[in-house]
C-alpha cells in the first residue's frame, strides 16, 4: 500500500503507515505530543490512546494539578529538558532568562505528498511524490516565541520513517540551542540487544552487541567526523531475532560530523532512543527569525530478520540517498597507485603501472596522494592543489592524456580540508586553520584542519580543484580526510558562536561536495577518511562509494565488509586486491581469496601489477573479466549474510538477482583444520521451485546435479572440500585463507530437457 498519514480529528492521533509498518502518536489535551506505537502495522481506524499510562507512582512530578499525568511515565514524541521528564532530552535550549526548560505544544500540522529537501544537508529523497508522504507538526513555546517543526516522512516501499527537527526563534532576544536531536523514540519495553559497528583505524565497523540494561548505552563521535571508532548506525533487535526472522529496528543518522546515538532504559523498562548531533561542545545561537535545521535520522523496522532490515537500508541508501550519474551504474574496475608507490613515483612510473593495468583489463587508473605542491612525504604540500612539475612535467592534464591514450579513464586524489604548514596556502593564510588563539593546535599526520566553516576557505579550495578538473580529463575523485578535528575554533566567529564551528565545518564540506558534483556531474566520487573514518550515510549523498578501510588484507576485510553490510549496500563498499605480504598485517592470503573478497564491493587493485608473475597475471585477467561480467549482480543484487566472521572460522554471504535467476555465494574459511566434518550452508533468496546449476572454482559435487532452490535454502549448499572424490584436484586451494565463489544460475526450461 502507498504511504498514508491519518489524523483523527477528535483524538488528534497521527498514524503514519504503509500497510506493514505503523508509527502512531497523539496530541494530548495539553498540546504535548506523546508516542503510542512504532512497529508492525495496525489498522488506522482503531483507537490506541488507552496505551497512555496515568498511574500514581511515588517520586513522580506532575505538570498539572490534580492529575497523575507525568511526562516521565508517558512516551514522548520529542522529550524536552526540565519538566517532569528526567530522561535525556531531545531538545535543550538556553533561554534569554537563563532557564533551560522548554514547553512545546502542538499548534498546527501539514501533510504533503513526497518529501521536501533539507537545506544544506544530505537527506533521502523521492523521485516521484507517490513514494512518500510527509507530516510536519509545528509546536510552539509561547513564553519565548519559539517554533519547533518535527518532520516525519513515511516511505511507501520499505519500512522507513525519515525524521528531522527545525527550531526557529521568533522572539526578539537570542536563544542558544544546546541540544537538538534529530530523532527521539520512546519504546514501551527494553527487551532489545543493541548492535553497534565500531572499531578503530584499520578495523572499522566490527559488530559489537550487548543487551540493553537500565541506564544509557551510547555511541558517538566528538572527533569532527563520524569516525572509525563508531559508525552512526545502530540496530536494536529482539533477543530471538536472527538474520532470517524476528523483529528489529535500525537507526541511522545521515550526517558526517560529531554525533550520538543512545538508548536509555529507565526505571520502568521503557527505552528512549536518541539520535542526532553530539550535544558535547555544541550550541547554536538563534537570533530573531533565525533557524536551526537538524540532520536527518532514519528509523527502519522489520519483523523478518536482520537481512531484511539491511536490505531496506541498502535499497534506501543505494536508490534514494545516493544520487547522480553513477547511482545505478556498475562501477569501473580501478587500479590505485597508493600501496604500489606511496609517495615515490613520477609520470613514467605511473604510466608503467597503468599500462600493465590496462593490459589486464582495468578501466580506471587512480593517482593517489603525492602529486601536488612540494609533497614528497606527509610533511608538506597539502593545500597546494597544483601538480608538482618535477614529478609530472605535463601536469595532471598531460598525465590524463597519456592514460586516455592507453584506453583508460583517470581519477585523482584530493584532501581538500587539510593543509600542511609547509605549503604556500598556509604561508599565505596562516589564519585559515582551526585553532584557538594563543594555544598551539594539535597536528595529526603533520597536518592541520582548514576552517571549512568560512566561505572564503571553501571558495579558495573550490577554485583550485576546478582549475585541475577543468584542464584534465578526469572521471573519478577520491576525497580523503586524514585526521580528526581538534582545536575546533574559528577565527571568523564571535565567542558565543564558537560551539557552532564543528557543524558549520561539516556544512562547508557538504557545500564543496555539492558544488563539485553539480559542476562535474559525471565524475564518480569516492569518499575516504584514512580508510573508513567517514563511511556514513551523509557522505553517500555526495559520493556513492567509500573506501572501506586502509586495512586491505582480505581476511581482515571479512569482518570489516560484513559489519559494513548491516547498513551499507555493496555498491558503496570500496574493496581492492592488494599485494602480499599485506602492508597492514603482513599476511599472505592467496590471490583468489583476495579477489573473492574484493569482488563484493567496488573492486579494484591497490598494487603494481608489474610485480606479479605471469600465472598471477593470468588470474588477474580472469578476475577482471569475471568482475566485469558479474558486477551488476555483485554490486546491485540483493545481499544476504549467511555465516558471520564474528562467530567462527567460516564466513559466507551471497547476492541474488532481482529475478532470482542468478546468485553468487562467497565462502571463506580463515584457518584450515585437519579431517574436517562435512559442511554446508543454507542459502537465501532463491526461487524454491526453480532448478539451478552450480559452478565453482575447482571440483564440487554439483557437476551432475541441478538442485532446486528449496534444497539449497532448506538443506543447504555443500561446501566441504573433498566430496567430489577427485583426489588432488583441489589441493592448491587447501590451506589457510581458502575461499570459493559458487555461481548459481537458473536452469532454463529447454536445458532441463537435455
Ligand atoms: C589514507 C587513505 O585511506 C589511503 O587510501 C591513501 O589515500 C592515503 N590516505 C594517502 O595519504
Amino acid at each position: 500500500m502507498e504511504a498514508q498519514i491519518f489524523v483523527s480529528d477528535d483524538s488528534k492521533v497521527f498514524h503514519l503507515t504503509n500497510g506493514s509498518f505503523s508509527y502512531i502518536f497523539q496530541c494530548l489535551p495539553d498540546g504535548h505530543l506523546s508516542h503510542l506505537w512504532s512497529g508492525k502495522a495496525v489498522r488506522p481506524d482503531a483507537q490506541y490512546t488507552h496505551f497512555h499510562e496515568i498511574y500514581p507512582r511515588p517520586m513522580t512530578s506532575c505538570p498539572n494539578e490534580n492529575s497523575w499525568y507525568s511526562q516521565e511515565h508517558t512516551a514522548q514524541e520529542y522529550g524536552t529538558f526540565g519538566s517532569s521528564d528526567f530522561r535525556s532530552p531531545a531538545l535543550e535550549i538556553r533561554h534569554p532568562d537563563g532557564s533551560t526548560l522548554s514547553d512545546f505544544r502542538l499548534k498546527s500540522w501539514t501533510i504533503q505528498e513526497g518529501k521536501p529537501a533539507l537545506k544544506r544537508l544530505p537527506a533521502t529523497y523521492c523521485e516521484d511524490s507517490t513514494e512518500a508522504k510527509t507530516l510536519e507538526c509545528t509546536l510552539w513555546d509561547e513564553k519565548n516565541n519559539l517554533e519547533l517543526v518535527l518532520s516525519y516522512t513515511i516511505f511507501s516501499r520499505g519500512n522507513v520513517i525519515a525524521r528531522n527537527s527545525r527550531l526557529i526563534n521568533h522572539g526578539q532576544q537570542p536563544v542558544y540551542a544546546t541540544d537538538v536531536q534529530s530523532l527521539c523514540l520512546d519504546l514501551p519495553d527494553n527487551d532489545y540487544e543493541w548492535m553497534q559497528f565500531s572499531g578503530a583505524w584499520g578495523r572499522e565497523r566490527h559488530l559489537k552487541n550487548r543487551k540493553l540494561e537500565q541506564g544509557i548505552t551510547a555511541i558517538g563521535s566528538r572527533r569532527g567526523h563520524s569516525s572509525h571508532n563508531h559508525n552512526p548506525v545502530v540496530l536494536l533487535k529482539r533477543p530471538y531475532t536472527d538474520e532470517t526472522q524476528g523483529e528489529a529496528f535500525g537507526i541511522a543518522l545521515v550526517y558526517s560530523g560529531n554525533f550520538q546515538i543512545q538508548a536509555e532504559c529507565d526505571t520502568y523498562d521503557q527505552t528512549r532512543i536518541l539520535a542526532g548531533i553530539h550535544p558535547d561542545g555544541f550550541s547554536w545561537k538563534l537570533e530573531f527569525e533565525e533557524e536551526f535545521q537538524s540532520p536527518e535520522a532514519l528509523l527502519v523496522w522489520t519483523d523478518q530478520g536482520l537481512n531484511d532490515l539491511s536490505q531496506t537500508f541498502h535499497a534506501l541508501f543505494q536508490k534514494r540517498l545516493a544520487r547522480g550519474y553513477w547511482r545505478d551504474r556498475p562501477r569501473p574496475i580501478l587500479n590505485n597507485n597508493w600501496e604500489a608507490t606511496m609517495f615515490d613515483f613520477d609520470e613514467e612510473t605511473l604510466v608503467k603501472i597503468a599500462s600493465k593495468a590496462k593490459e589486464c583489463g582495468v578501466e580506471l587508473f587512480v593517482l593517489d596522494d603525492g602529486w601536488f605542491g612540494d609533497r614528497r612525504n606527509d610533511k608538506a604540500g597539502l593545500g597546494d592543489w597544483v601538480a608538482n612539475p618535477t614529478l609530472l612535467p605535463h601536469g595532471i592534464a598531460g598525465l590524463s592524456k597519456r592514460i586516455h591514450e592507453l584506453g583508460m579513464e583517470m581519477g585523482l586524489w584530493f584532501e581538500p580540508e587539510m593543509v600542511n604548514k609547509d605549503s604556500n596556502l598556509y604561508r599565505q593564510h596562516p589564519d585559515w586553520i582551526l585553532e584557538v588563539p594563543g594555544r598551539t593546535p594539535c597536528q595529526g599526520r603533520n597536518q592541520f584542519v582548514l576552517d571549512f566553516s568560512r566561505q572564503e576557505v571553501v571558495e579558495a579550495i573550490y577554485t583550485m580543484m576546478c582549475a585541475i578538473l577543468d584542464e584534465a580529463d578526469l572521471s573519478y575523485i577520491k576525497w580523503d580526510m586524514n585526521r580528526s578535528i581538534t582545536d575546533c575554533y574559528s577565527s571568523a566567529l564571535p565567542a558565543d558562536r564558537q560551539p557552532e564551528t564543528a557543524h558549520r565545518y561539516i556544512l562547508g564540506v557538504y557545500q564543496l561536495y555539492e558544488r563539485l558534483i553539480q559542476r562535474y556531474p559525471k565524475i564518480l566520487f569516492e569518499s575516504c577518511a584514512s580508510g573508513g573514518g567517514r563511511f556514513d550515510p551523509g557522505m553517500l549523498y555526495y559520493a556513492p562509494q567509500a573506501w572501506c578501510s586502509d586495512d586491505s588484507d582480505a581476511i581482515e576485510r571479512l569482518k570489516i565488509q560484513y559489519g559494513t553490510s548491516y547498513a551499507y549496500p555493496i555498491s558503496s563498499i570500496g574493496a581492492h586486491i592488494s599485494e602480499i605480504p599485506n602492508q597492514q598485517v603482513y599476511r599472505n592470503v592467496p590471490l583468489h581469496t583476495r579477489a573473492n573478497v574484493a569482488c563484493f564491493g567496488t573492486s579494484g587493485y591497490e598494487l603494481d601489477l608489474n610485480s606479479l608473475a605471469e600465472d598471477e597475471l593470468e588470474q588477474v585477467k580472469e578476475q577482471i573479466s569475471f568482475m566485469k561480467k558479474n558486477r551488476e549482480l555483485l554490486q546491485f543484487g540483493k545481499f544476504y549474510r549467511l555465516q558471520s566472521p564474528f562467530d567462527g572460522n567460516v564466513t559466507s554471504w551471497m547476492v541474488v538477482s532481482k529475478d532470482q535467476k542468478e546468485a553468487i555465494v562467497g565462502w571463506y574459511r580463515t584457518l584450515s583444520h585437519a579431517n574436517q566434518p562435512a559442511s554446508k550452508i543454507r542459502l537465501q533468496g532463491l526461487d524454491p521451485n526453480c532448478r539451478y546449476t552450480i559452478t565453482t572454482q575447482g571440483c564440487h559435487p554439483y557437476q551432475n546435479h541441478r538442485p532446486y532452490g528449496d534444497e539449497l535454502m532448506n538443506i543447504g549448499l555443500i561446501t566441504s572440500d573433498g566430496l567430489c572424490g577427485q583426489v588432488g584436484v583441489m589441493d592448491k586451494y587447501y590451506g589457510d585463507f581458502d575461499s570459493r565463489l559458487f555461481l548459481i544460475k537458473a536452469v532454463e526450461p529447454e536445458e532441463l530437457l537435455v
